[in-house]
């Protein structure tokens, strides 16, 4: 297979109006809860990246017809809870940890044994996560010695409920064993310990399954319910929408609107941070599409400053810390980062790896157990970045070039094709000066 470079030419600014690609979160779970409901489900806005796409074949592969992906919009022939036929062969994750952590939760519920793999950065990820709290409710699942996929699933086995709390603020746990009860006898009742993303429980209740929250952060749901085929309207992903949203705010002469964009409160710790490090964001025409609140962005470019970052807006702003740092390199001062430990085990080791593209460009960055230090200054350029697989570290640098002393070289940016299709058309026509040659 041939690399992907990208090759992104110093300064310019963000301007005009863009819609980016739908929410991953909530493509992949339209098409789980679509395939497990009974009745016939449509998905438009539907992300057509190659994680969504992983999960879609899975279903697929297990029997269930889905038309589409034809411009975002899904028909999922939904099979009930207990449709699923047995897959031929292994199911293949690819490079997407909220497939395979949420797959196995329904294939431990299955009659029939099955088997997740994935590539070689999602068989590097913990899966001991998930595979510990459902052996509790009778699971039966076997990783390697170091607790990755492959995981072999065994099916007919009875699950029952438990009380679990997570030790890790992570929606992906807290997915898998949700609908991992759905199939269990009696309830199965998760505590979190901090607020993270609840596409889960929003899509639950759309598709009429009882679930009861318990004060602020404990869900539970019993098994023997049945789920309801409904409409899904996905918005745009505000994780894609980070990278102009940083862009923007870096790039002096900056005025862009970001479209239709997805602004779930469990989701917005990225305004919020940037905000707090002076960014001059302004949401428009703020309005619910199917249960989601959605607004349109306008970002303008503004000076920012580093921050002490919140440790409880750390899980509401997750996969955007690559991007944030790139904007913490391009503030006054310094920003510090705590409690989030959680990006060493993403896609790639995001601390690491993000110092080590910062650091090459002129930048103090500082890795910590649990975060990172970075003092902002002058980027500078003629620099080449490994993203380690990572579609998110591609993007960022990406970003970074609109403030680079020179040329920034990202190699292995073929990734971005797993969350957002179109990355470089797009974020050309917005204004930055980028180009994929293959290598
Ligand atoms: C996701 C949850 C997050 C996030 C991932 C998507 C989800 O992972 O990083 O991109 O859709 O539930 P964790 O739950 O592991 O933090």
């Amino acid at each position: 297979m041939s690399e992907t470079r990208f090759v992104l030419s110093p300064g310019g600014a963000l301007t005009g109006r863009i819609r980016v690609p739908g929410d991953k979160s909530i493509s992949h779970r339209s098409i789980m809860f679509g395939s497990l409901a009974s009745g016939v489900t449509e998905v438009t806005g539907f992300l057509e990246g190659e994680d969504c796409l992983a999960t879609l074949n899975a279903f697929r592969a297990m029997g269930v017809r889905i038309e589409g992906p034809d411009d975002g919009r899904v028909t999922i022939h939904g099979v009930g809870l207990h449709g699923l036929a047995a897959p031929v062969g292994p199911l293949d994750m690819g490079n997407s940890g909220t497939s395979m952590r949420l797959m196995s939760g329904i294939l431990a519920g299955q009659a029939f044994d099955s088997v997740l793999v994935g590539d070689a950065s999602l068989s590097k990820r913990p899966m001991k996560r998930v595979t510990a709290p459902l052996a509790l409710m009778g699971a039966e699942i076997v990783a390697t010695p170091a607790g990755t996929a492959p995981l072999h699933i065994r099916g007919g086995r009875r699950l029952h409920g438990i009380d679990y709390a997570l030790p890790m603020a992570s929606a992906q746990v807290k997915s898998c064993l949700l609908l991992a009860g759905l199939y269990a006898e009696g309830t199965t009742r998760v505590t979190e310990p901090a607020p993270t993303r609840d596409h889960t429980e929003r899509m639950l209740e759309g598709f009429g399954y009882p679930l009861r929250r318990e004060g602020a952060r404990t869900f539970a749901v019993e098994g023997g319910h049945a789920l309801t085929a409904t409409r899904i309207d996905v918005p745009a992903d505000i994780s894609s929408s980070a990278f102009f949203m940083v862009g923007a705010s870096i790039a002096p002469g900056s005025d862009l609107i970001i479209e239709h964009v997805g602004i779930n409160p469990t989701r917005t710790g990225v305004i919020d941070i940037l905000r707090l490090m002076g960014a001059d964001i302004t949401l428009l025409d703020e309005r619910v599409v199917g249960g989601e609140p959605v607004a349109d962005l306008r970002v303008r470019a503004a000076p920012l400053q580093g921050i002490r970052i919140p440790e409880e807006l750390v899980p509401l702003a997750i996969d955007e810390f690559p991007v944030l740092f790139v904007a913490a390199a391009c503030a006054e001062g310094e920003t510090v980062l705590t409690g989030a430990e959680e990006l060493r085990a993403k896609e790639s080791d995001r601390i690491q790896v993000m110092a080590d593209g910062l650091v090459p460009l002129g930048i103090d960055a500082r890795p910590t157990a649990d975060g990172i230090v970075i003092r902002g200054g002058r980027l500078g350029g003629d620099v080449d970045i490994a993203t380690h697989h990572d579609h998110r570290i591609a993007m960022s640098f990406a970003m970074a070039a609109l403030r680079a002393g020179g040329e920034i070289r990202i190699h292995d940016a073929g990734f971005v094709a797993t969350s957002f299709p179109g990355f470089v058309e797009l974020a050309r026509g917005a204004g930055l000066a980028i180009r994929a040659e293959s290598a």
